[in-house]
């Protein structure tokens, strides 16, 4: 995965300007991954102070940290350069005053141990242990075989770790340096960069279950061919990583589209209206969020052919009856759970014309609260895009922007709406009841 592709877009959002980040590697053959997460939390904005363990410098030297970092490496607690702007010979607490996180990547088990018991004998534990614990979260990206990671001991350091405010990144599974396949691998740079990106993300939808469609769907012809759209399904995709960055467990049914997972997401692939309908409609109840940003086929062919259509040497064309496929989005803007105000769900319009006039009388169509309308010839297959919102109060546009930038303000805005939409409900069922 590329980091264009971690963000469905062409031209990285600098995510993490403003942030002063101390990457921490401990001794691990990932430490070769540490070179490439540096460039990428820079190419994303941030500044980065790297700071190596003894053992980190047997698997890669400092000169190619402070070459990707443009910052001095500091390997050691008796360094007695200035640092943080400070020279007071006391790098462990200078250079984590100024950090807005520590990340530890490559996280060694050792070193897990080490922090587990709050031990200082090296720059990098000492700085941990040093750290003012509220204003400077401590990120921790494990690397080991897959034994260690399994190990009782190192389970149990995770937990304890999590339980003293570390947040642990998670590990990746597959092949191993040392031969072995399973998991303890140290997650991918693009990973990493997205969960460290996304750490920083205001949590507007904590606790919120959140359900998404994106992209086409599929409708048969014969077993060969069918009938689809433009719809890349980018700005799903993108809704879908912007919820789950704010807090939200979400569920992405994605149409065919071949765009990674975002992190954390759980996909759920269909290919037609009506198995798109059927993964929506079982999610459904349980969620309190859906977001309907997929452009279903209106119509399928009346019929599939079971065998591919064949050219039978006449003039003659195939004759092609179609028939209109479920509406998802009015369906579940039916739904007791819709009505009830539990689930908020918001609508897209992919028009060719007349934007805010069409989306209007779509929301009012839907029966939604909100309605998002775009220009799907602009926008379709793009990494950018201008939105406009529409709510019984009237309709905002959203700029051009990337579709990751927009999917993060859309989210704002609809924690927004749906508090105040609850709000109101709760209300009106109040003066009813007396
Ligand atoms: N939608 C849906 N199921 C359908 C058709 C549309 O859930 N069978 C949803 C889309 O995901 C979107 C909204 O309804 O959230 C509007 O989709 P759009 O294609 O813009 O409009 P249509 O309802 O298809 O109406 P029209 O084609 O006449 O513009």
């Amino acid at each position: 995965m590329t980091y264009e592709q971690a963000g469905s877009r062409a031209v990285p959002d600098l995510d993490l300007a403003g942030k002063h980040i101390v990457l921490g590697l401990s001794g691990g053959i990932a430490c070769y991954k540490a070179a490439e997460l540096c460039r990428a939390l820079i190419k994303h904005g941030a500044t980065v102070q790297v700071v190596m363990t003894e053992a980190a410098e047997q698997f890669i030297t400092a000169v190619t940290l402070q070459a990707l970092s443009g910052r001095p490496v500091y390997t050691s607690q008796w360094d007695s350069r200035a640092s943080g702007g400070m020279d007071n010979n006391m790098a462990h607490i200078n250079l984590s005053r100024e950090a807005d996180a520590i990340v530890i990547a490559p996280c060694s088990a050792d070193f897990m141990a080490k922090l587990l018991h709050g031990r200082a004998d090296d720059l990098l534990s000492l700085m941990c242990l040093a750290r003012p614990i509220e204003s400077v979260p401590l990120l921790i990206a494990p690397a080991m075989n897959r034994e260690m990671w399994a190990h009782p001991a190192t389970q149990r350091n995770m937990a304890q770790l999590q339980a003293d405010g570390a947040t642990i990144l998670g590990v990746g599974s597959g092949f191993q340096a040392c031969g072995e396949t399973g998991d303890g691998r140290m997650l991918e740079p693009p990973e990493l960069l997205e969960d460290v990106v996304s750490f920083f993300m205001p949590k507007v939808l904590g606790g919120q279950q959140v359900l998404v469609t994106a992209g086409p769907t599929y409708e048969a012809i014969d077993p060969v061919r069918g009938i689809t759209n433009l719809s890349s399904g980018k700005m799903g995709f993108a809704l879908a990583r912007a919820a789950r960055e704010a807090g939200a467990q979400v569920t992405l049914v994605a149409g065919p589209v071949s765009l990674d997972t975002p992190r954390g997401v759980t996909r759920i692939d269909v290919k037609s209206a009506r198995d798109m309908l059927h993964a929506v409609e079982t999610r459904a109840q349980n969620a309190t969020v859906f977001i309907a940003s997929a452009a279903v086929a209106d119509w399928r062919p009346a019929t599939a052919a079971s065998q591919k259509i064949k050219k039978d040497g006449s003039s003659e064309t195939p004759q092609l009856a179609f028939t209109e496929n479920p509406d998802i989005l009015a369906t579940v803007a039916r739904s007791p759970a819709a009505l009830s105000g539990q689930l908020f769900c918001v609508g897209f319009a992919a028009e060719s014309q007349d934007l805010l006039e069409n989306a209007q009388a779509k929301r009012l169509r839907k029966k939604v609260p909100l309605l998002v309308g775009n220009i799907g010839p602009d926008t379709f297959g793009k990494d950018h895009n201008t939105l406009v919102l529409v709510d019984e109060h009237g309709s905002v546009e959203l700029a051009q922007a990337s579709k990751l930038a927009l999917a993060r303000k859309l989210v704002k805005e609809i924690a927004v709406r749906r508090a105040a939409h609850l709000a109101a409900l709760s209300t009106r069922s109040e003066s009813h009841a007396t």
